[in-house]
């Protein structure tokens, strides 16, 4: 057996089976790059679903971590420690916003959005209790946990999960009247991804997203982003609200916040939203951590130069018109995305977005495919053209144009 054959068997062994990798074993990385146990090097087109927006090992974040690593860790909540402030009102600052409630893995900021909209709810709006309603989109995908599980549709993330929490309702993505006539008295928000990425990288139709800010507006309902996959660089702007002038009541943020180094997610939002919490009511023993903060704030730093949006949104429209020049050899049904992020959906004829996705492999190109047909492309927003173009130049090869 070859190293990454025993390896892979000994993680099959040992490891639940709740995801299914392809077949490679990274050993090192750097930049766009990742090498294997074999020496073998591949180009990074997932970048970690876009937690890796800076790249693997980014120099000014490792910096910034090694620094930290030799100051202090790990405090708790229990006491203050002197990287916290600074990250709370940067973070604030870079959303428009005035507060900050930081947490770990996306799925428990999505959680904490939950729970700050329906105590908003009953403490400010005047829900009566226990009645709070968050309407959500069809196709959605927040996270793992029992209660954002409750309100997916994707039965392969729901079945045998239950029982369900109750409060949510969900309508169809981009349908302005099934969202009108879902919010009622009793909505404290409604809770959206404005590009679905896990779903396949959609889009909603344009004017949705502002239309859906002025219905939470008149209505005094909350509008809720999860920019966890979207947000930080990805689209070609900091936030992909912003590509409809649209600015939520909240963002949720994951992903890039940790640079690809910690796990950093966070609620930002106005000091009415976030100022209804009291001390014991939320909170993670991890969650605002001195390292988590110090990697953050040098991403904090690094989106404020508008840098990497701005690569995001030249090379992203590099790619696009690549993409779809594939359109229209019969090869691709359809692409989507805004910046350094598509969904490519595979004709059927020339094989899955798994099989692709293995092709590719193969060639020394990491994607991801979802939902049967898609292949997802998000390359860490330091990718060079060439290499971009090189990596473009395997997926043609793969499907043959
Ligand atoms: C939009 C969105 N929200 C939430 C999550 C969950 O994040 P995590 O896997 O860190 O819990 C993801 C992860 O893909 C996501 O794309």
């Amino acid at each position: 057996m070859t190293t990454t054959e025993t390896l892979i068997a000994a993680a099959d062994a040992h490891s639940a089976h709740n995801y299914h990798p392809l077949p490679v074993v990274v050993a090192s990385a750097d930049g766009a790059w990742m090498t294997d146990v074999e020496g073998r090097r591949y180009l990074d087109l997932l970048a970690g679903y876009s937690a890796l927006n800076f790249g693997h090992r980014n120099r000014r974040l490792v910096e910034a971590a090694k620094a930290q690593l030799e100051r202090v860790t790990l405090t708790s909540r229990a006491f203050h420690h002197d990287r916290f402030a600074a990250f709370c009102s940067e973070l604030a600052e870079l959303c428009g916003m005035e507060m900050v409630l930081p947490m770990n893995t996306g799925a428990e900021a999505v959680e904490t959005a939950v729970k700050t909209a329906r105590k908003w709810g009953y403490k400010v709006k005047g829900v009566p209790a226990e009645m709070a309603k968050i309407v959500v989109a069809g196709n959605n995908f927040h996270g793992r946990t029992t209660t954002l599980i409750s309100f997916s549709t994707d039965s392969e993330a729901r079945a045998d999960f239950g029982p369900y929490t109750p409060g949510f309702e969900i309508v169809p993505y981009g349908d302005l009247t099934a969202m009108r006539s879902a919010v009622s008295e009793n909505t404290v928000a409604v809770l959206l991804e404005p590009i679905q990425g896990e779903a396949g990288v959609l889009l909603p139709p344009a004017g949705y997203l502002p239309a859906v800010r002025e219905l939470t507006r008149e209505r005094n309902v909350l509008f809720v982003a999860d920019e966890i996959q979207s947000g930080l660089g990805r689209t070609g702007r900091t936030f992909a609200c912003e590509h409809e002038g649209v600015v939520p009541d909240m963002y949720v943020l994951g992903k890039a916040l940790g640079g690809g180094i910690v796990p950093v997610s966070a609620v930002v939002s106005s000091a009415e939203v976030l100022g209804v919490f009291r001390p014991g009511e939320h909170g993670s023993t991890f969650g605002g951590n001195p390292l988590a903060c110090a990697v953050a704030l040098e991403v904090i730093a690094m989106l404020r130069t508008g840098e990497f949006q701005a690569r995001s949104a030249e090379l992203g429209g590099h790619l696009h018109r690549e993409l779809a020049a594939l359109t229209g050899t019969g090869r691709v049904t359809a692409v989507r995305g805004r910046g350094l992020w598509a969904g490519v959906d595979i004709a059927p004829r020339y094989g899955t977005g798994r099989e692709v996705s293995e092709k590719l492999m193969d060639r020394g190109v990491l994607v991801k495919d979802t939902h049967g047909s898609t292949v997802r492309i998000a390359p860490p927003l330091v990718i060079g053209k060439e290499d971009l173009d090189w990596g473009l130049a395997q997926l043609r090869a793969v499907l043959g144009v």
